[in-house]
């Protein structure tokens, strides 16, 4: 029976028996409990586990890709030295969620291995949990294992997935490969006892104190090792020798000139890198990248150690990206989706092995020399340097020199790390803001896959692969739909040279988002800012982005319109102008130039009318990428100030625009449509603002433009040609109204004066008045009109103009010795304020109304009147 004959037998053997075929989870969970990578069948059921999800089935199989590197199972150090050990494998498992327990899981483990596998009974031993009485009993009496073949042992037969979670007593499954009586999987944990089939009663969930509480229900959780089973199936002495494993060593054979067999140090290596390009190509093709943190980081320390071994091997030339096309050779018809992204991965780790192959040497010499000169430990500074500047991983300096028996200086190693995250901390906080802990990411993403391929000059829309998915920095809780994704290739332009971002979707087969902008994360890095409607996006997938055409296309229209309207502004106004910025969007173009004064309306229209002219005579715009000497031959102009590289796009927008630009634009000038200046004006000393519209804006413009003259004439009762006319006599109508109000209201004026005046001759000419509702200008107006009446010395009127307010007003006849202002200082003061010093009229306020009229005794008693 070969892998693909075992895979079917089991998952048959199961859904004969009720149970649902799962298909794999992908190698990264998302369960928020998870570990780093799926490490068991399990992983993808954690929900129906912890009752948060009613599973749809209560029986469920399938065949789980699994890698166990870093957490609570990890291999690698054992890989290539054991008959069994992987950093990839495959599990067969099967599930029940509250349906049978321990009597239904043993009875069907023992007959899948027993009857259609067809294991001989008397070499299978089991091991149980030291307290699991029930288990031992059920495999005694139910299924008739001799008493002598079933052992206990302690946390061995405890199963957990991690540091918490899901967990429970089990009971295991092993092979004996030896012949004659034998110590049993307990007491010889060596080679002989292959254990092979892992049955977990699981029932409890380990808190993060350590306790242990019920789950809700009884579940069994099983998982036997592919890999192990066919070893024992094929009656072959390790996994390496079996069909899954010898068509890699073969590879790495033929790869290193090393013959397996021959050399058992050899033969680590020789297993190492079939085990490694296993995992390799499994963690590119779910989305894994090199990196240097958390899941890119063992993925990264998984190549590098391959490649190491392979140059110790001799190995000169690239070897990763054959060992990943061997792997999906043989696995590909269990796992298509490799064969879809074979060349990306292999591109993913030839990139990364052609990084580290550039340092390994010097790397290694340096390792060689601390080694030879009779070392005793690797001190921390030379572990350091070796990571950062050799890109040596802190185990991999470990492993090398533990094959010397030599040490590594770990506090001196965390120590030059912590320093070196301090400096970075800090360069990082002035450099980049609070952007700071994603640039490193960004730069990780560029340094791994390239830069974005731009596809939007030709499609709208592309298949492409998802690179990475980030949270928006700083995004809260309620905002973690809002991602920032990384595609390899994209239709959406970012914003750059004035042109701003494209919109539009991003599809997967699991989710939908929305793109809100697009920018460059870092120079040549496409970041797509969006909102996840639906489902979830995640990396590796391979996803449709599709820009919003409508949008692109008014953008388009506006672009190419901004070359011939600087075309033409040094047309009309020589060739001084020099764009300084433009803003192109789909609504309207801002084009930024220096000149040195404001434009005629002669010289706008003439602008406007170059431009239109070479839109309707819709000559072909095209675009080339030329060295920069070349585009200067071309009399190509460029954009001040803008950094250029040695090879530039170069647009030709018809016969008489050629700019350098990296822009979207129309195949032809007629697609532009009409272009119009909508306003003109200047920013600063000799720099000058245009705003225009092309296309359909223009119409809406023009539309826009015609609605309120519409309105204007409807308001007037005039046709809109005859606008001017008839607003000009509204005007003539309207001075002659005012001036009539104003005649009006100076007569009123002069009456109330004559009217207060006429007291004054009691009062030997003075007139003190309260007239509230006047403002000060209006009380002086009066009071002025008061004093020229004849008689009258001296007039104070005060008045509360508002609420809260008080006004006084005192104005003096030539001739009289008495100073208005001191007339009213007094009064002021008692209103809460003061006022102005003039001799003849003063005025003053406060914010006392209330006593106004003790205000005005006081000045009547000053006046020495009555009261
Ligand atoms: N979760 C258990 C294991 O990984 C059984 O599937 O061994």
């Amino acid at each position: 029976m070969d892998a693909n004959g075992l895979r079917r037998a089991f998952t048959s053997f199961f859904a004969d028996r009720g149970h649902a075929v799962a298909p794999s989870a992908p190698l990264i969970p998302h369960h928020p409990r998870a570990p780093l990578f799926t490490n068991a069948g399990m992983n993808q059921f954690l929900p129906y586990f912890l009752g948060e999800e009613v599973p749809p089935h209560a029986r469920v199989t399938s065949v789980q890709k699994c890698v166990r590197i870093r957490g609570k199972h990890d291999d690698i150090e054992n890989v290539g030295r054991t008959s069994r050990h992987h950093t990839f494998f495959e599990m067969l498992g099967n599930w029940s969620f509250g349906d049978y327990f321990k009597e239904g899981a043993i009875a069907l483990a023992w007959e899948l291995v027993t009857e259609d596998l067809g294991l001989e009974p008397d070499r299978l031993w089991v091991t149980v949990y030291e307290t699991d009485d029930e288990a031992a009993a059920i495999w005694r009496d139910r299924i008739g294992v001799p008493a002598e073949r079933i052992q206990r042992a302690g946390v061995d037969n405890f199963w957990e997935m991690g540091d918490t979670g899901p967990c429970g007593p089990c009971s295991e499954l092993f092979y004996d490969r030896g012949m004659g009586p034998g110590p049993g999987p307990v007491r010889d944990d060596g080679e002989r006892y292959v254990e092979f089939w892992n049955l977990v009663f699981m029932q409890y969930d380990r808190q993060p104190d350590g306790t242990l509480l019920d789950l809700p229900k009884r579940n069994v959780d099983t998982g036997a090792g592919l890999e192990r089973l066919l070893s024992v199936l094929q009656g072959v002495e390790s996994n390496w020798d079996t069909d899954l494993f010898r068509p890699l060593i073969a590879e790495a054979e033929a790869a290193t000139g090393h013959d397996y067999g021959a050399d058992p140090e050899v033969d680590v290596g020789l297993r190492i890198l079939a085990d490694h390009a296993r995992s390799m190509t499994f963690l590119v093709n779910d989305g894994v990248f090199p990196t240097n943190e958390d899941r890119g980081y063992v993925l990264r320390r998984l190549i590098r150690r391959a490649v190491r071994q392979a140059y110790q091997l001799g190995v000169e030339n690239p070897i990763t990206p054959r060992l990943v096309q061997a792997t999906i050779d043989l696995m590909a018809e269990a796992y298509p989706d490799l064969r879809v992204n074979q060349s990306f991965i292999e591109g993913v780790v030839a990139r990364e092995e052609e990084r580290f192959r550039s340092t390994l040497r010097s790397g290694l010499s340096m390792l060689e020399e601390e080694l030879s000169a009779g070392a005793k430990i690797i001190s921390g500074p030379v572990a350091f340097r070796l990571h950062d500047t050799h890109g040596f991983p802190v185990e991999l300096t470990r492993e090398i020199a533990a094959e010397r028996h030599v040490e590594v200086d770990e506090a001196g190693f965390a120590a030059a790390m912590e320093r070196q995250r301090e400096l970075s901390k800090e360069g990082g906080k002035k450099e980049a803001g609070e952007q700071g802990p994603l640039r490193e990411t960004y730069r990780d993403l560029i340094e791994e896959f390239g830069p974005t391929d731009f596809v939007g000059y030709r499609e709208n829309e592309s298949t492409a692969r998802v690179l990475a998915v980030l949270p928006v920095a700083g995004a809260n809780d309620s905002e973690l739909r809002h991602v920032e994704i990384f595609l390899d290739r994209t239709p959406f332009y970012a914003e750059g040279g004035g042109q701003i971002g494209d919109t539009g979707t991003i599809r997967t087969a699991t989710g939908m988002a929305n793109v809100l902008d697009t920018t460059a994360a870092v120079p040549g890095l496409h970041r797509h800012l969006a909102v996840v409607l639906e489902g979830v996006i995640s990396a590796g997938q391979v996803a449709t982005a599709a820009i919003d055409v409508d949008r692109r296309d008014a953008i388009r229209r506006n672009h190419t319109g901004t070359h011939l309207l600087h075309w033409a502004l040094r047309e009309v106004l020589g060739p001084h102008v020099k764009q300084a910025g433009s803003l192109v969007a789909p609504d309207r173009l801002r084009f930024d130039f220096s000149h040195y004064g404001p434009m005629t309306s002669e010289e706008l229209e003439r602008v406007e009318d170059l431009a239109n002219e070479r839109i309707l005579a819709d000559e072909p715009v095209d675009a080339v990428s030329v060295p920069r000497a070349e585009a200067d031959r071309m009399g190509a102009i460029a954009f001040f100030g803008e950094k250029y590289g040695d090879v530039v796009r170069v647009i030709r927008a018809g016969n008489r625009s050629t700019e350098l630009c990296g822009g979207t634009h129309v195949a032809a000038l007629g697609q532009i449509g009409p272009l119009k200046i909508t306003s003109e004006g200047s920013i600063g000393a000799n720099l000058r603002r245009i705003f225009a519209t092309t296309g359909t804006a223009t119409l809406d413009r023009l539309r826009h433009d015609e609605q309120v003259i519409g309105r204007a004439a409807e308001l007037l009762r005039a046709q809109p040609d005859e606008l001017a006319t008839a607003i000009e006599r509204r005007l003539a109508e309207l001075r002659s109204a005012q001036d009539e109000l104003k005649a009006m209201r100076q007569a009123a004026v002069r009456d109330q004066a004559r009217q207060l005046a006429g007291a004054a001759s009691a009062d030997g000419g003075a007139v003190v008045a309260r007239r509230d509702g006047m403002d000060q200008k209006q009380l002086q107006e009066l009071a002025t009109n008061v004093r020229a009446e004849p008689g009258v010395r001296v007039v104070v009127l005060g008045g509360s103009p508002a609420a809260g307010k008080a006004a006084l007003v005192a104005a003096v006849a030539k001739g009289t010795d008495l100073v208005a202002s001191d007339l009213i200082a007094d009064a002021a003061r008692i209103v809460g304020g003061g006022g102005g010093r003039n001799p003849d009229l003063a005025a003053a306020g406060g914010n006392d109304p209330g006593r106004l009229d003790e205000a005005l005794a006081s000045v009547r008693a000053k006046l020495g009147l009555e009261s």
